[in-house]
């Protein structure tokens, strides 16, 4: 097998009296779609922040394949790793409220621009090649995420599941190898989480981008994700397809307290393929 495309090595980060990541260590393969579950509070969000480079750990380290080859993300600054293919989006949607849809896509395009504030000044025809080439890519994520209809409106004035999909293509203007997605169906309603099975799935088959995920609705889980790897305070409980981990013993207990618990709300005729009643909707988007 080749070598993964992330690899985290024995991650810990403590505040204070939190050990938030606790000794966690998974890999990432190309072409996957892996997704991280656990209650709230149990780390997810925080290994996001430690690949992204806004927390060091404490310990432990993320190392990744870069364009330019191997590299270890966890010596390296957050604008460098935006600069080695890895976006991502937020738990709480971060877009410029007041640009239009293509505006922000446009910040997301220019991520790699390397050009000097004197060449922006001049508009050189350096400048201008980038600008050029920004707006294509912009009007590409725009038609491949059915933006159409929204590109100059008001990031402000739309839905929050219109938002949503900007935020997804903002990372997507970055052209990247590994994407990141932190809840991407939290706040969406029946119809909406279903479309954004469907860009995921897509972004995974048609622009073959690398999926890691955070997610609770674990119908979406099921759905899009080769691997699921289930953390509980800090802790992973249980790495394997989204039905091995779904059926884990530790994982169920983590979610609802014991197994015979768990038993006694399972309807009697319920096939065993059948997401774990309450593995999710339940907890879902609750730190919104
Ligand atoms: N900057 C920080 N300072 C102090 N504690 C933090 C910080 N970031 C995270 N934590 C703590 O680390 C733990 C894990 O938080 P994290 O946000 O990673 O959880 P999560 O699994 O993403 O949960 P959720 O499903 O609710 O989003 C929590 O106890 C949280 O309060
Ligand atoms: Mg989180």
């Amino acid at each position: 097998m080749s070598a993964p495309l992330l690899q985290a090595q024995g991650l810990s980060v403590r505040f204070g009296g939190v050990l938030a990541v606790n000794e966690v260590s998974f890999e990432v393969q190309a072409g996957e779609v892996f997704t991280l579950i656990g209650p709230n509070g149990a780390g997810k969000t925080t290994v996001f922040n430690l690949i992204s480079r806004i927390y060091t750990p404490t310990s432990g380290s993320i190392s990744y394949s870069g364009p330019q080859g191997p590299m270890t993300l966890t010596d390296m600054p957050a604008h460098q790793v935006a600069g080695a293919g890895i976006a991502r989006t937020f738990q709480n949607i971060e877009l410029f409220e007041h640009a239009s849809v293509l505006h922000n896509l446009l910040i997301g395009c220019h991520t790699h621009r390397q050009s000097k504030p004197w060449h922006d000044l001049l508009f050189t025809p350096r400048v201008r090649q980038a600008e050029l080439r920004a707006r294509e890519q912009a009007e590409k994520v725009i038609e491949f995420l059915d933006l159409q209809h929204h590109r100059d409106s008001l990031v402000a004035g739309l839905p929050y599941g219109v938002r949503k999909v900007v935020e997804l293509g903002r990372a997507l203007c970055t052209e990247p190898r590994l994407l990141l997605l932190d809840e991407p169906s939290s706040g969406l309603n029946v119809e909406e989480t279903d479309d954004m099975a469907f860009w995921i799935q897509d972004i995974r088959h048609e622009l073959g981008i690398t999926v890691l995920m955070v997610e609770h609705d674990m119908s979406l889980v099921s759905r899009v994700s080769d691997r699921v790897l289930a953390m509980n305070q800090g802790q992973v409980l249980a790495l394997g397809t989204p039905a091995q981990v779904q059926s884990d013993p530790g994982v169920i207990e983590a979610y609802l307290g014991s197994v015979d618990d768990v038993a006694s709300l399972r309807r009697p005729q319920a096939s065993p393929q059948a997401p774990t009643p309450g593995l999710a909707p339940a907890q879902k988007g609750a730190q919104r």
